[in-house]
């Protein structure tokens, strides 16, 4: 071991692990791809204003938990601690919502930053594969991204998720329910800092999750009765579309998200394996953030699904991924000769696309065997000075057992052919 490690609340992937991770983001981007999303990707750092104007100088995300630093130059500037605010405004830079139809539909995957209290489920560096839909307002897009990520955890197999779903109001009807939360909350008995919470973030109080200010909170107003009508439409064709669609969800109007720029349609993905860092994802609508940032008025929605957490609620269920082996065929030279003459047909293999490993090192032919073995290969291609005089070599299939001397000139088609 080193002297150092890996900082406080973060983790390595390594192999075979890591492959894992891989397939999980491959199985979140795969619906995505499928549904007329294209790839972005933004920097890892953005200005502090940014996420401060976006994601809301009063959430727990910018006041506390972001790794902020100024540059030598005198710059002001965040690791990101999210996707929504970066990618929208990456397509409002270059100016994509007037190049064509809208929706502008973008999805990403990357490492997102935030300084937490590390606990399992709970890291300062994260993985998020994440979908914006840039610049409409129609139920159908919030119901395809909700029907989207459903289909993606049961394509990993998942079970055990949940969908909470609920509507924050719009600029309308939301400050009406915030005033008569407002009040209802003043009157209660609570400490210094989630009073001033009341004055800032109200709707923050109602996600408090100590059983003394859930007790207090039985009676408050609630703002499902506050909708304005065309929220009220708005939420009901979204909740009809996702039935029509099968997908099975819960009406949560607890459901208050952790970032200001919400508006309308949000949503949960809970995994009851998990713990108290039991959401896997979430998202929803933010139709007011392009204003925000100084855009013209672009409705959007979208989500971000935790890799991590999707990883640890897969190991929650049991759930094995069929990752296939890396490597499809391990070839072990015994000698000088036979070394120079297979490193030649590792290389053509691989130049075909067949996965192939080679034995480094001039070890002996047990300790080669074991590491094919290990490897996972369906095929061994073992050659010595013997067969080499005679211009074969001995494929030998690692599933029967089964060994055939193959011609030298015929080896590399022989294996494509049986793979394939
Ligand atoms: P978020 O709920 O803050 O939303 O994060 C989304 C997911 O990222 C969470 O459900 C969780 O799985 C994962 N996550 C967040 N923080 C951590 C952490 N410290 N450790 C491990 N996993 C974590 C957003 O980030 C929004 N940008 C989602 C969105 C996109 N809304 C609209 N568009």
């Amino acid at each position: 071991m080193s002297t150092f490690q890996a900082p406080r609340g973060t983790y390595d992937l390594l192999p075979p692990d890591s492959a894992t991770y891989l397939a999980v983001r491959e199985a979140i981007a795969e619906p995505l791809k499928n549904s007329g999303y294209g790839y972005v990707e933004t920097p890892g750092f953005e200005s502090v204003e940014l996420f401060a104007r976006g994601v809301g100088e009063s959430t727990d995300i910018v006041s506390k938990e972001m790794y902020a630093f100024e540059t030598k130059g005198g710059s002001k500037l965040a690791l990101r601690p999210e996707g929504t605010a970066s990618v929208l405004r990456a397509a409002l830079e270059a100016n994509l919502h007037k190049q064509g139809v809208l929706p502008v539909k973008l999805w990403y995957s990357g490492s997102y930053y935030r300084y937490e209290k590390p606990q399992k489920g709970r890291y300062r560096h994260f993985s998020q594969v994440g979908a914006e839909a840039i610049g409409a307002e129609d139920p159908a897009l919030d119901a395809e991204l909700i029907i989207l990520a459903d289909q993606a955890y049961r394509s990993l197999g998942l079970r055990q998720f949940r969908i909470l779903l609920n509507s924050l109001g719009d600029q309308e009807c939301r400050p009406v329910y915030r005033e008569a939360l407002q009040g209802f909350l003043r009157g209660l008995d609570l400490d210094e800092e989630t009073r001033r919470r009341i004055e800032i973030n109200p709707l923050r109080v109602l996600d408090d999750k100590r059983s003394e200010v859930q007790k207090q909170l039985v009676g408050a107003p609630s703002l499902r009765d506050y909708l304005c009508e065309a929220c009220r439409a708005y939420h009901d064709e979204v909740r009809a579309l996702l039935t029509g669609a099968g997908v099975v969800f819960e009406d949560d109007e607890k459901l208050v998200r952790g970032l200001d720029y919400y508006t309308r349609t949000t949503f949960e993905f809970v995994h009851d394996g998990l713990g108290s860092q039991s959401a896997v994802g979430g998202g929803g609508r933010y139709d007011g953030l392009s204003e925000m940032l100084g855009g013209p008025a672009l409705p959007s929605v979208g989500w971000a699904l935790g890799v991590d957490r999707t990883v640890l609620a897969l190991r929650a269920e049991g759930v094995e991924l069929e990752i296939p082996a890396s490597t499809s065929v391990f070839a072990v030279p015994l000698g000088e000769e036979a070394r120079r003459v297979l490193f030649g047909v590792v290389t053509r293999l691989r130049k075909e696309g067949v996965a192939t490993d080679f034995a480094y090192g001039g070890r002996g032919l047990k300790g080669a065997m074991k590491v094919a073995n290990r490897s996972g290969a369906r095929y061994t291609i073992v050659a010595g000075e013997r067969d080499l005089a005679e211009g074969v070599v001995q494929l030998k299939d690692m599933e029967s057992g089964e060994q055939n001397a193959i011609p030298l000139a015929d080896v590399v088609a022989e294996v494509a052919a049986r793979l394939s």
